[in-house]
This record gives structure tokens, sequence and C-alpha cells, in this order.
């Protein structure tokens, strides 16, 4: 029996049988306040959007501002100067080419807007390539093409006939103590060029999560191999995407993972830490190069796209009021790296933990146990009771631990998580309830 709300229906839950969702009442710093007043620390910055902690005032001080001048117009025959304004700094952020921004809701159609852009790129040049290489274990979000760009999972099963074809390569990801990767990496490599030498004409792009892959299981690779894979993009021309709707604003300890690689994507998707997680608000970026073969008279070569939404003033103002705390908190995403590996180590020895991982702001760990890995582990839910209980919001996905902390953590409370989550652990691996 639940007592779910009767007019709600809430997304990634088995209906029947989920407990009962928990009422937050006020977010503040890193902390979240629940109904009855236990405050829980958010370990995981709320579905990894919320880059400063809550209700950072800059950002309230910056919407409501706009709010008061201009909160919404229609973005086709009329502009306004916070979208402007977004453009305009991330064309200065990224890198090279990348300089013509279009604008949408969130990460899932930041995605399909890329892939669409990048297919039409190639009609538009009366080329005929149309197929995508992506990488398993991926997740691009829930609209058809980025579920197709997906791993088939538990996510895509019912609709797996729906989607359109795509080839899959093998994710090399990489842990500490990994000694393999880079015969990993040479046959990912090798798989790719074998593809792209056979089908010249047939591929549209390729497009992988940089770095990281969320919630695939937060399965992490090596600079080394996007470095390898843009090579071989570029001299097999067939173009790069960049699916940094998580990776994006500081998470993997440079402004973007492409940075981080020195690796300069044709496409790239940002979404989620955007507006520092106050708005739905996204972006897909694309070369000049790639917007030229649109830039035409002909009907049929323009990008017939675009939502109610798109390039809402209040996203945009939150957006602009974010990239500034961004560059005030460069420090912290920068050191966050070296935080998790110090503390990464209260989990030494530790029987459960296995293949530890740490990119940036980002660590994460395998919870090992006789129960097959997987999104649907039973421990998920064990951990996500313990942690609220124990004063944290920690969401594993499946049986794999992670955090993903607000950039106003303090090392202190870093800390803290750790232990917590080092308690838990042990008193799971005590009471033998998972094995
Ligand atoms: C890498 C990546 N791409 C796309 C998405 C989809 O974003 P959204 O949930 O905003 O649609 C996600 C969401 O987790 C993601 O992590």
């Amino acid at each position: 029996m639940n007592n779910f709300h009767p007019n709600i229906w809430f997304p990634f839950t088995i209906q029947k049988g989920a407990p009962e969702p928990i009422k937050v009442t006020k977010g503040d710093g890193i902390w979240l306040e629940l109904e009855d007043g236990h405050r829980i620390m958010d370990c995981i910055s709320s579905w990894w959007v919320n880059l400063y902690g809550h209700a950072h005032p800059q950002i309230v001080e910056a919407i409501s501002r706009q709010a008061q001048q201009l909160e919404q117009v229609i973005f086709a025959d009329f502009t306004h100067e916070p979208a402007e304004q977004v453009a305009e700094k991330l064309a200065e952020l990224l890198p090279g080419q990348l300089n013509r921004v279009f604008f949408s809701d969130d990460g899932s159609t930041a995605v399909e807007v890329g892939m669409k852009m990048a297919f039409q790129y190639w009609q538009n040049k009366e080329d005929g390539r149309k197929t995508f290489i992506c990488f398993e274990g991926a997740y691009h979000g829930d609209t058809f093409g980025a579920m197709s760009a997906g791993a088939r999972s538990i996510f895509t099963e019912v609709f797996n006939e729906l989607l359109f074809d795509v080839e899959f390569l093998p994710y090399p990801d990489t842990w500490e103590g990994d000694n393999n990767i880079e015969q990993k990496e040479q046959a990912v490599i090798e798989k790719l060029k074998k593809l792209l030498t056979n089908h010249p004409e047939k591929y549209a792009g390729v497009m992988i999560e940089p770095l990281v892959q969320g919630a695939g299981g937060m399965r992490m690779c090596r600079e080394e191999f996007l470095q390898k894979l843009g090579k071989v993009c570029s001299n097999y021309n067939t173009l790069l995407l960049f699916d940094e709707v998580m990776t994006g604003f500081g998470r993997t300890g440079s402004t973007f993972a492409c940075d981080r690689a020195n690796v300069e994507p044709d496409i790239i998707c940002l979404a989620k830490g955007l507006t520092g997680g106050f708005l739905p608000l996204s972006v897909t970026v694309c070369s000049n190069d790639i917007y030229q073969t649109f830039n035409s008279t002909d009907p049929i070569k323009a990008f017939w796209h675009g939502h109610s939404y798109t390039a809402n003033p209040l996203g945009c103002a939150a957006a602009i009021a974010s990239f500034e705390l961004l560059q005030a908190h460069e420090e912290v995403f920068k050191n966050m790296e070296q935080w998790h590996r110090e503390y990464m180590t209260i989990l030494d020895g530790h029987p459960m933990v296995k293949y530890r991982r740490i990119t940036g702001t980002i660590a994460a760990a395998t919870i090992g146990t006789d129960e097959e890995n997987g999104y649907l582990h039973s421990i998920t839910d064990i951990i996500k009771k313990q942690s609220i209980k124990k004063g944290f919001l920690m969401r594993p996905l499946g049986n794999v631990l992670y955090f993903m902390p607000p950039y106003c953590t303090t090392k202190e409370q870093l800390k803290a998580m750790y232990e917590g989550a080092e308690e838990i652990l042990s008193e799971i691996n005590k009471s033998g309830s998972m094995n």
C-alpha cells in the first residue's frame, strides 16, 4: 500500500509498492528541509542540476529581476537580451569553433536537437550519412532519438521496436587499479576505425558522454580515449557529438569535459547545471561549419525545430547569474577531485566497495554483493532509506553509490558523506541483509 498523491504520477517509479515520496519544504545551500523538520545533505545535487546548492541568492535575485522585466516571449521573429548574453558567454567559454547556440528545454531535447542537426547537416550537404555510433551503457534521455542512442535497458524495453538503429561500441570505463585500460581503449578505437573504413558513406556521427557516463552507472573513461576518438572522427570525416548534459559546468573538474580532455567536438549538448539548478533550459551548440550548411534560403535546408518556451528569459537570466557563480567557484570544482581522493580512503578495505573511480566533482564505487549488478538492484532502496535517516540524500544507481555534491560543499561536509556511506555499508554488511 502506498500513499501517493492521488493526482501525481511520479517519474522513474514502479508505482505499486513504492515508498511514499518524501515531502521537501525548503532548500538552503547543501541542505534540504523535510516536512517533519529533518534536514538532509544533498549529496547528488538533486538529479545533478544544483551547482551551488539550493536557493543561491544571486540566482534568486536574477530571476526575480527578470520576471519583473520580461518573463517570456516567442523566440521566432523575436529575440531578447538574456538569450543573446547566454549565447555570447557560451561561445566564449566553449572551445574553438563551437559558437552557434540553439536553445531548448532539457537534456533530452538538447540531445534530440544535436542528433537532428547532425543528421540534417549531411542531408544539407547532399551526403547520405544516416547512422549514429553510440556507446554501450549510455543514457541520453527519454525522447525517442535520445532513447535510440542510449543503451537498451529497462527504461527502453517497452519501446525497443520503435527505436531506430544505432551501432554501439563498448565504453572503455576504468577504475582505481585497472591495469587493462589501454588495451580496452585500443580495441574500441580499432572497432570504430573498422566501421568507418568499411562504410565511409554510412555514419552521420559518433555520440558519447565524455569522461563520465551518468545514469549508466557513473562509468568513467580517460581523456586519452577521447583524444583518440576525436582524431579518428576527424580523420574519417564524421561528426563528434559530446553529450555534456551532466558533465558540463565544472562537474569533471574543468568547465567542460571537452576542456579537460582537450578535444573539440562538432556538437555539444548542455542542460542540467546551465541554470544552476533553478529552471529547465538547455542548449545545443554547433560549429560554424555545421551552421553554414543550414544558412540557406532553401526552406528544406532550414532547421524546423523549436519549443514554446525556447530561450525562456527567466531561464536565461538564471544561466547568466550561474556563469558568474561558476567562475567564483572555480577553485572548489577544481579541488574537489583531490578531496574525493582523500576521503575515499574512509572506504578503504570495505569488503563491499569495488571499482572505485573519481573524475572531478564526481566519485563512485560499485557495491558488490551476491546479486547481479544493475539498476534494479535491491541495495538501492536500503541505501536510500538509511541515508535519509542519517541526514543524507544518497540515491544510488542500482548498486553504484556515488557522490556529486554542489560546489558549496565544505571539506567537512564531504568527509561526513563518506563517513555516512561507510556506516550504512557496514550496517548492511553486518546484518547480512544483502547476502
Ligand atoms: C548525459 C545525459 N544526457 C541527457 C540526459 C537527459 O536530460 P533530462 O533529464 O534533462 O532530459 C541526462 C539526464 O540524466 C544525462 O545524464
